[in-house]
């Protein structure tokens, strides 16, 4: 099955082996980094070559995964947004995390609408779709109400740290993306 989902300014895709070697070298920036590795500093190369193997696995596993945010202007791989669910998270969530040099132009909630309308409409049953965010993540905050989610008092703790449950409801998101 080939999936590829555009919108005004990306193209989104499944997470492929030609992404890994961009997707460690955006998660070796600080500013990725600093919530989403376990000391909040960048990992080793080896590290986050592992960890990229555990996203193309996650589509092996599920069917389903994180998409390569690509954009349009320049073909540039920018990014990975999406539906991911490894085992023992607390629900269907839909990830964002976009390189630096293309922070600032709502390229995360563009691909997240997209992605979570991709999501409900794979998932007819899913009830609600939730990102799990640090509170002191304040840039992904801003993504999430930007697509409607709130907070809920549900805290999942993770390479210990407590992370706050952010969560859109499948009607409320459909009477407003769908
Ligand atoms: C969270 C993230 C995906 C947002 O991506 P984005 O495409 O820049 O999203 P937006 O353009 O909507 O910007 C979101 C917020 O980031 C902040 N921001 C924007 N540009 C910024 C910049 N150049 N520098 C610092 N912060 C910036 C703003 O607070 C903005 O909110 P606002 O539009 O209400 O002012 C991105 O910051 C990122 O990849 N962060 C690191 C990885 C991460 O934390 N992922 C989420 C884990 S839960």
């Amino acid at each position: 099955m080939t999936i590829r989902i555009e919108t005004e300014r990306l193209i989104l895709r499944p997470f492929e082996v030609k992404d890994v070697e961009d997707h460690i070298a955006m998660m070796q920036d600080e500013r990725i980094a600093r919530f989403l590795s376990p000391s909040g500093k960048p990992r080793s190369y080896g590290e986050e070559w592992r960890a990229a193997a555990s996203f193309l696995g996650h589509w092996a596993i599920r069917g389903y995964g994180f998409f390569s945010v690509d954009e349009k202007e320049t073909g540039d791989w920018v990014g990975r947004v999406g539906p991911w669910k490894p085992g023992g998270w607390p629900g269907l969530e839909c990830g964002w995390s976009i390189a630096p040099s293309r922070w600032g132009k709502g390229y995360a909630p563009e691909a997240a609408i997209a992605s979570v309308n991709w999501t409900f409409d794979r998932f007819p049953d899913l009830a609600r779709i939730i990102s799990v965010i640090d509170p002191e993540n304040a840039n992904s905050q801003a993504v999430a109400r930007k697509i409607g989610e709130e907070k809920t008092d549900e805290i999942f703790e993770f390479w210990g740290f407590r992370l706050d449950v952010w969560a859109a409801d499948r009607e409320a998101w459909l009477a407003r993306f769908g």
